[in-house]
């Protein structure tokens, strides 16, 4: 029998590749979405892929009866990666309480149900955002967990801590917390992707809709800042990486059944890139121009971050692959099939 996972969060951007990668590595996915931010194009996509279309169940985690009903439908589950929660900066310093209500309830219901239906392990979605501005780069799991900029990066924090103190305090849950530094482009096939709604936030999403003549010019926040270039510095890392090391965390985890605890790894590639080298590396591998403009800095925006990946090359037997230059041209390869362009 195939060993069930339940993938809260499924039918969005990293929890459709991840569905993938975990079908085609043996196990059996069912999803749970509320479409806050998502669609149900992505289970076809999924389904396309794999050949498997994904069990859906379409409810909000904040449901606690609905939840409850849930696990009883599905019994036997053997963990649960959970990804749904808001994720828009802005939009959670402008309504602070729907960001914690969401994403601190759904977490603790999904918890209390883990421990009821005797479901032992979870997988955890987290953000390089808890590090902030490090003071030493690349970054490692052991460096200070800096105060959030933001309701938003606060209530990944505070998911961590719930967990940690949840776990400590009951016999047999285990989880690991993976924090992503920025995952960007899409599957190779262009069946699932990234689906910004309105105009992006997100750099990536910002570059390809410019580049397809969505958007007139793409605005480069800050060329003072004290990098090579002057632009910003992130680690960008392929979505299609990020969702194997989920597939890697979830088989350690089913091989440490006895084991309570509670571990985290940084997901990226241990390689920075400034803005204006993502922009140079897309029209070098696209062959079309991105127009863009400098502006001043974005406020509660870092310099600069990389991560170290080093526990998670050792402990999760896991290292990102695809290199800047082929996510990128992913992403501009789903952008194209989005919007129709030959
Ligand atoms: C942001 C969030 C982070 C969250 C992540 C995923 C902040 C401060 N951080 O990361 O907590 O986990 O998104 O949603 O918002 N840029 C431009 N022009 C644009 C858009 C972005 O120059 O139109 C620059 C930014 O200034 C930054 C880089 O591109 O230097 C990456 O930005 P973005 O894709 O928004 O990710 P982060 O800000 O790193």
């Amino acid at each position: 029998m195939k060993n069930l996972i339940l993938v809260t969060g499924g039918t969005g951007y990293i929890g459709s590749h991840t569905a993938v990668e975990l079908i085609n590595e043996g196990y059996e996915v069912v999803i749970v979405d509320n479409l806050a931010n998502s669609t149900t194009d992505s289970l076809d996509g999924i389904g396309q892929i794999t050949g498997v279309r994904p069990a859906f169940e379409e409810f909000d985690l904040c449901n606690k009866p609905r939840l409850e009903k849930f696990f009883k439908d599905y019994p036997g589950l053997k963990a649960i990666i959970h990804f749904a929660a808001y994720k828009a900066v802005g939009e959670s310093v402008e309504k602070p309480l729907m960001y914690y209500r969401n994403n601190l309830v759904s977490l603790m219901n999904l918890l209390e149900c883990m421990n009821a239906y005797q479901v032992p392990s979870m997988v955890f979605s987290s953000s390089c955002t808890v590090y902030g501005q490090p003071r030493e780069l690349p970054v490692t799991e052991t460096a200070q967990i800096l105060p959030a900029e933001s309701p938003y990066g606060n209530t990944k924090q505070i998911c961590e801590e719930i967990l940690r103190d949840y776990i400590r305090s009951v016999e047999g849950i285990r989880a690991i917390a993976l924090r992503y530094f920025n995952p960007i482009g899409a599957h190779p096939s262009a069946l699932i992707g990234e689906l910004p709604r309105g105009v992006p936030n997100n750099l990536i999403p910002y570059v390809t809709q410019t580049a397809a003549g969505i958007r007139g010019e793409l605005k480069v926040f800050g060329d003072d800042y004290n990098t090579p270039d002057g632009s910003a510095i992130r680690d960008y890392i392929n979505v299609v990486d990020i969702a194997a090391a989920h597939v890697k965390a979830i088989s350690r985890l089913l091989k440490n059944q006895n084991k309570s605890d509670f571990e985290f790894f940084n997901l990226g590639t241990g390689k920075g890139s400034s803005v204006l080298e993502v922009v140079n590396t897309f029209e070098k591998v696209t062959g079309v121009k991105v127009n863009y403009k400098i502006v001043g800095r974005r406020t509660g925006d870092i310099e600069q971050v990389w991560a170290d990946t080093t526990k998670a090359n050792v402990e999760l037997g896991w290292k990102a692959v695809r290199s800047l230059g082929e996510t990128l041209l992913s992403a501009w390869n789903w952008e194209k099939k989005l919007r129709g362009i030959k």
